[in-house]
Order: structure tokens, then C-alpha cells, then sequence
């Protein structure tokens, strides 16, 4: 039988309709949560990321500030541009579309956006938070995979999890959420000798790598009844595919995320989710 469909789309439209409450709660209590997105150049993939953002707020009826700046922008008018929204209280969240141009340093600028407004999770602060478990704003996507195992009951504890990407934006958070759940984890990434044995040996498989051409999950990598999460994003032909090879590899899983359809709804559901949790924090009397 195939494995089943984790349907991210109906889970991130169940989290965006109980958002939608909890702003207009917040309304009515005097806050109008408020979510500031900051774009430098007009890389199209990065453009298309904002707008689907930009939309989904409004949606659950975010206030929002766009901000679109141009690439020769220097490092030192963006860091401004973030203080000015870190000092303005009726911003709540402040997200900076990555990556930057490369003469923008992003470990600085990230490290520029007040904690407490840091709805991507990334902050330094907010990191290190996670490290320890008690991190409130947590990075996008590793906790929109955390909440799709949750919504299907997926076991975690004690499972065996792989992780195919180190990043800062999704492997390495991914790991800490994952290992606070009992997970036995281990993080793999384009050096890893052993990937092969290690993918055979793993419950749960997190693929991110979004290169096809280096990296395709296929059926005969996985164990049977693993539960596979594709993160991964490859535009073929103007064609969204992860790095799964997924007809093939659903016949073994249990579980499975399509892209589209998966992972990338719910980071911006997460995304939603943190503006708000923030604009609770910052305005404490009208938490609902
Ligand atoms: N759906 C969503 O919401 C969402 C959100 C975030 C990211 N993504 C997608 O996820 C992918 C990764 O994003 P990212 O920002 O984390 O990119 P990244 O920093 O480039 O990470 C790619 C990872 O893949 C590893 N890798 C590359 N080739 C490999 C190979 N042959 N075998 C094993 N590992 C290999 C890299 O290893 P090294 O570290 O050694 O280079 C790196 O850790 C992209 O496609 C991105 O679009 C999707």
C-alpha cells in the first residue's frame, strides 16, 4: 500500500483559520499584530516568497509593511532601516528575506533585528534559546515539520531521524527540535561518506538539499515504512519538485509530504504563527 499523504495544506489552513481568531482577539483588545518584511533586490524566487508571505498575513488579517530595497543598498541603510522597525511599536515582526546580496553581511544584519521581534527565529538570541529548549519565536520551517509529525500522530521518540542538510535555516534547528522530542538524530550534508547506510538505518528522513542534479531520495535509499519529509525546492521546466523521487519512494514510505503541497505551506503558516505569538508577548494585556 503507499505510504499516506502528509497534506501540508490542510494542516498550515487549520493553523491560519485558528490565527485569524486570535488576531481579531487581538484587535478587539487594542493590537493589530503587525508583520514588516524587508526584500533587497528583485532575485524572482525571493520576490515570489515575499508576495506569497505578504498575502498569507493578510489573510489572517495582519497588518503588514513591505519594504522592497534596491540591491546596491549598503549594509549599514538596511541595519538603520531595521532599527527604525524594531523601535516602532506598532511592528511586532521583522522578517529579512534571505539570502542577501553578497556584500551584505547576514550573520550581522539578522543579528540586528530585537529578539523579540525576530519572527524567522534566526537571531543569535533566539538560537541559542532553542539550544536550550525555550525558544518561543523558533525558526519557520524546522517547526512547521515538527507540527505536520504532530498533527498525523507521527512517532517521534526513540525514532531514528536523518537529516540530509546542515543549515541554519533548517538542518541544524531541525536537529534540536527532533532531539528535545527523543529523537535520536544525525545530520548529514554533502560530505558525509556514509549517507547511503545512514538513510537505510533511519525511521524519519528530512531531505533539504534542492539540487537534483547532486541529490535525488530514491526508493532503494529508504527503509520500509520510513516517514519521509521533503523540504527540498527544484524549479525544472517551470515544474516545483523536492529532492524525492516520489511515486517511487511513497510505494516503501508510511508516511510522505508532496512538493508543492508539504513542507512550504506550513513555514509560512509558522511565520504567521510567530508574528502573532510576538505581538501577544509585546502586548501582554491582549493575549488571547
Ligand atoms: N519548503 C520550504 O518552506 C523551504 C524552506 C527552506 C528551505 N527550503 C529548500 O530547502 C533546500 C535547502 O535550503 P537551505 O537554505 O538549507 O540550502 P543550503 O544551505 O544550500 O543547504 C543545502 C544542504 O544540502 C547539502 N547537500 C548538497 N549536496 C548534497 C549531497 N550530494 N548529499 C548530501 N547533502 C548535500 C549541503 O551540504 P553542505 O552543507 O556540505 O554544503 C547543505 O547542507 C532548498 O531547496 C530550499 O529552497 C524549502
Amino acid at each position: 500500500m503507499p505510504g499516506r499523504l502528509i497534506d501540508g495544506n490542510a494542516v498550515s489552513a487549520n493553523i491560519r483559520s485558528k490565527l485569524a481568531t486570535r488576531v481579531s482577539n487581538l484587535k478587539e483588545k487594542g493590537t493589530s499584530p503587525c508583520l514588516a518584511t524587508i526584500l533587497v533586490g528583485n532575485d524572482p524566487a525571493s520576490s515570489l516568497y515575499i508576495q506569497n508571505k505578504q498575502k498569507a498575513a493578510k489573510q489572517v488579517g495582519l497588518v503588514t509593511k513591505d519594504h522592497r530595497l534596491e540591491e546596491n543598498l549598503q549594509e549599514n541603510e538596511l541595519a538603520l532601516l531595521i532599527d527604525s522597525l524594531n523601535n516602532d511599536p506598532a511592528v511586532h515582526g521583522i522578517l529579512v528575506q534571505l539570502p542577501l546580496p553578497k556584500h551584505i553581511n547576514e550573520f550581522d544584519i539578522i543579528n540586528k533585528i530585537v529578539s523579540c521581534k525576530d519572527v524567522d527565529g534566526l537571531t543569535s538570541v533566539n538560537s541559542g534559546l532553542l539550544l536550550h529548549g525555550e525558544a518561543s519565536l523558533k525558526p519557520c520551517t524546522p517547526s512547521g515539520i515538527m507540527e505536520l509529525l504532530d498533527y498525523y500522530n507521527i512517532e517521534i521518540k526513540s525514532q531514528n531521524a536523518i537529516i540530509v542538510n546542515r543549515s541554519i535555516l533548517v538542518g541544524k534547528p531541525l536537529a534540536f527540535l527532533l532531539l528535545e522530542r527523543d529523537a535520536t538524530v544525525t545530520i548529514c550534508h554533502s560530505k558525509s561518506a556514509n549517507l547511503g547506510s545512514l538513510l537505510l538505518g533511519s525511521d524519519i528522513v528530512i531531505t533539504a538539499v534542492g539540487n537534483r542534479d547532486r541529490f535525488i531520495l530514491k526508493a532503494e535509499m529508504v527503509k520500509e515504512n520510513a516517514v519521509v519529509i521533503d523540504v527540498g525546492t527544484n524549479r525544472k521546466s517551470g515544474k516545483l519538485l523536492g529532492d524525492v523521487d516520489f511515486e517511487s519512494v511513497r510505494e516503501k514510505a508510511s508516511w510522505i509530504t508532496p512538493v508543492p503541497g508539504g513542507v512550504g505551506p506550513m513555514t509560512i503558516a509558522m511565520l504567521l504563527s510567530n508574528t502573532v505569538t510576538a505581538a501577544s508577548a509585546l502586548n501582554p494585556i491582549s493575549t488571547s
